[in-house]
């Protein structure tokens, strides 16, 4: 499997996450309500948030840039900008609009908006650097970008004791860490001289760490396995070994994941970074 294919965001990658997409929003529910108060949004103030998703961030921009304000959502994937659109239209959110583009070519204005955001909607590009200067040019002059990227997997143990688990099952493909996927920004350095070669100034990383609940808040240890079998596209990988083995697997991931029950959900640490960088202009 080619990182394209891993990525295919406007397809399969797109789908499987609409499918199961109110646990993954329940996952990264928390980080997102910490990245809008560490970005401060202000009422007046124009933003873009890159890979919107399902826009539960753009919704949330949409009330704190309120009044006077207004916030777009760009997404790669027809079908999650469909369930935006939706979302909006049902939470009757009229200064927030979405666009179906790829964030890497799209054309939204030079100097359109005053912030640029994203919660782990900016990791998939083919060309991360055309794609930070590409969305640059969209920023006026002093206007900044404060986006959420993924720490090391090591920090991240909802993903290392599932790839841990998994592997001894069967080989679990292995990503090249600077291409395409979620863990691409993990090194601040590598990352920090991309966005200054983008023409960002003022480059910082602030550590986010927090407890997740795998299979989104109110899963049991035997949902999340199944969550991470389903949605995290594990149950490929293993079913090429046989059926047996993907029935031992699941139980060996229900008994690692136990210890990390409490209230009813499966809390595991993670890790992200809380990237800012300005546009000089
Ligand atoms: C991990 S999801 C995050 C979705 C959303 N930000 C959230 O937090 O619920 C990553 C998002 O990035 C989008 N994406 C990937 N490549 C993109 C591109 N080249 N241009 C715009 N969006 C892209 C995907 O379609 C997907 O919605």
């Amino acid at each position: 499997m080619s990182d394209i294919e891993m990525e295919d965001w406007a397809g399969e990658i797109g789908d499987r996450w609409l499918m199961h997409i109110d646990r993954f929003e329940s996952m990264i529910g928390q980080i997102g309500t910490a990245l809008l108060d560490f970005a401060a949004f202000k009422p007046g103030e124009r933003v873009v948030d890159v890979g919107c998703g399902g826009g539960p961030t753009t919704l949330g921009i949409a009330r704190a840039v309120a009044p006077g304000g207004s916030v777009t959502g760009i997404d790669i994937a027809p079908q999650l900008i469909s369930e935006a659109e939706q979302r909006r239209l049902a939470a009757g959110q009229d200064n927030c609009s979405f666009v179906c583009a790829d964030a890497q070519r799209a054309d939204l204005g030079a100097g359109a908006f005053d912030r640029l955001t994203s919660r782990f909607g900016v990791m998939f590009f083919e060309d991360s650097l055309a794609a930070f200067t590409n969305m640059r040019g969209w920023l006026k002059p002093g206007g900044d970008a404060v986006f959420a990227c993924w720490g090391p997997p090591p920090e991240n143990t909802w993903i290392a004791l599932v790839g841990q688990v998994i592997g001894q099952f069967a080989e679990v493909p292995q990503r090249d860490p600077s291409g395409p996927g979620p863990f691409r920004f993990a090194d601040p350095q590598a990352t920090g001289a991309m966005l200054e070669a983008a023409g960002f100034s003022d480059v910082s990383f602030t550590p986010h760490r927090a407890e997740q609940p795998l299979g989104g808040a109110g899963s049991s240890p035997a949902e999340a396995a199944g969550f991470v079998l389903d949605s995290l596209a594990m149950r490929g990988v293993l079913e090429a070994q046989g059926g047996v083995v993907v029935a031992r697997a699941e139980a060996a991931l229900v008994e690692a994941l136990t210890p990390y029950y409490r209230d009813g959900s499966v809390m595991m640490p993670g890790m992200s970074w809380f990237v800012r960088a300005r546009n000089p202009g």
